[in-house]
């Protein structure tokens, strides 16, 4: 057993699910990595075996990851540290349970579930849910995070013998599988595996899903695929892929399929916010476009106004429409950015008021910001190779002002845009 199996193998997740196991999990206070040391010696003192003690302390370290994922569901869950890494944020597989859920899906078999955060969503949707996992440690962990849900069963087995075991929803029956979701693993040996024939399962089997005879399937892929595979004669041709940021962040891309899919839409590109209302944090939805009637963004100069699209419409390649829908154009075919003459905004863009556009050249830059007073600058680059740090250290600049850099190209040349945010 390595260091990190200590307490998520097979004998810590035995030692824990005996009762006095999972009393002492239940009533250790809250995880502080300063007092873990001291607390296991106690308890080793007061006589708790070696290995329910660390099992406990590993369980209780990462319920405290996990809240990041999570919230308060963390604290009754167990984990493994590879399938906290793998799992889907909560309110986004809540999302996934939700649109199956729309798709008229009744009972979903959730096709590599690891420690079940996708699966717990489509469960709290009261939707009867069937899922299965290979590795043994991480389904026993699953078993005992869907506990409250009767109508949810973990299987130990191979998904890609789906619907061997399973029985499928036939016409006349009530009760067989009608939905699919997968969420491949998609790291190996801690590295993010890019070839999607070697996710596991790999993509290609995801793709033959709808020939189960499912309504609607659902498969998590990398944020980078590539869009050919829904284009009318791609692979994937009649799924929708669908890109989701939380924050900023792009956390994922899934291929729908079926009554899960949008009839005439490839791509889309859906922005979510944590907000705080009413004390509790909630993620919320600022917006959503696709690729439906996408217009072809014109391109032209440097306006008053630059926006930065967030990074799901970026990876779903509808930063046009962003463009479209502001009045806007690219300053460049190749480049992310939309610019406006004027001052307008989007809910899924940044906008930066233009100060100055110029040539690269590192002198000019450095003399036109001193000139400017500014002390203190963002740099934010693309289409260029320049690394922002280096620049930054490289400006050796001093003063009171702020401004954000922006390293970009302009009609295939490379300038420098000075820009403050707005709004
Ligand atoms: C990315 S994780 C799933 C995470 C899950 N959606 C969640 O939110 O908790 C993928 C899981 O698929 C499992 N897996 C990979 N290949 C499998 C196969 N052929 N059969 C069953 N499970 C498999 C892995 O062991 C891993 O636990």
């Amino acid at each position: 057993m390595t260091a990190a199996d200590e307490g998520t193998g097979a004998a810590g997740l035995a030692a824990l699910l005996r009762p006095d196991g999972w009393a002492l999990l239940g009533a250790l206070p809250p995880y502080d990595p300063d007092r873990a040391l001291a607390l296991g010696e106690r308890l080793r003192a007061d006589g708790v075996p070696a290995e329910t003690v660390a099992a406990a302390l590993t369980q209780s370290r990462l319920r405290a990851a996990a809240r990041a994922k999570l919230g308060g569901f963390a604290d009754g869950m167990l984990f493994t540290a590879d399938g906290l890494e793998q799992a889907t944020r909560l309110p986004v597989a809540a999302r996934h349970a939700d649109r199956l859920r729309a798709a008229g899906a009744t009972r979903v078999a959730d096709l590599g579930c690891g420690i079940g955060v996708d699966a717990l969503a489509v469960a709290g949707m009261d939707l009867a849910v069937d899922a299965v996992e290979r590795d043994e440690a991480t389904a026993a962990v699953a078993t005992v995070n869907l506990r409250h849900f009767p109508r949810a069963r973990v299987h130990l087995g191979d998904a890609t013998g789906f619907p061997d075991a399973l029985p499928l929803a036939r016409p006349g029956t009530t009760d067989g599988v009608d939905a699919v979701w997968t969420d491949p693993a998609r790291r190996a040996g801690g590295r993010r595996v890019t070839d999607p024939e070697r996710w596991s399962p790999p993509l290609s089997w995801a793709l033959g899903l709808p020939g189960t005879g499912v309504r609607a399937v659902g498969a998590k892929v990398a944020p980078g695929v590539d869009h050919d595979l829904v284009a009318a004669d791609g692979p994937a041709a009649g799924w929708t892929a669908a890109w989701t940021s939380v924050d900023g962040d792009v956390v994922e891309a899934v291929l729908w399929w079926g009554a899960a899919a949008v009839p005439g839409t490839r791509r889309t590109a859906t922005v979510l916010r944590t907000v705080e209302r009413d004390g509790a944090t909630q993620v919320q939805e600022v917006g959503t476009l696709s690729d439906a009637g996408l217009p072809q963004a014109p391109v032209g100069d440097v306006g008053e106004v630059l926006l930065e699209p967030d990074g799901a419409v970026i990876r779903a390649g509808l930063v046009g429409h962003v463009a479209a829908e502001v009045g806007g154009r690219l300053i460049d075919p190749s480049i992310a950015y939309v610019t406006t003459d004027e001052a307008v905004s989007h809910p899924l863009a940044r906008a930066y008021e233009v100060r100055a556009v110029l040539p690269w050249g590192l002198k000019r830059l450095r003399a036109h910001l001193r000139e400017q007073g500014v002390g203190r600058v963002t740099v934010k680059r693309r289409g260029s190779p320049l690394d922002p740090e280096e620049l930054r250290r490289a400006l050796r600049l001093s003063g009171d002002g702020e401004a954000t850099v922006v390293l970009t190209r302009r009609a295939g040349e490379r300038v420098v845009l000075v820009c403050d945010p707005l709004g």
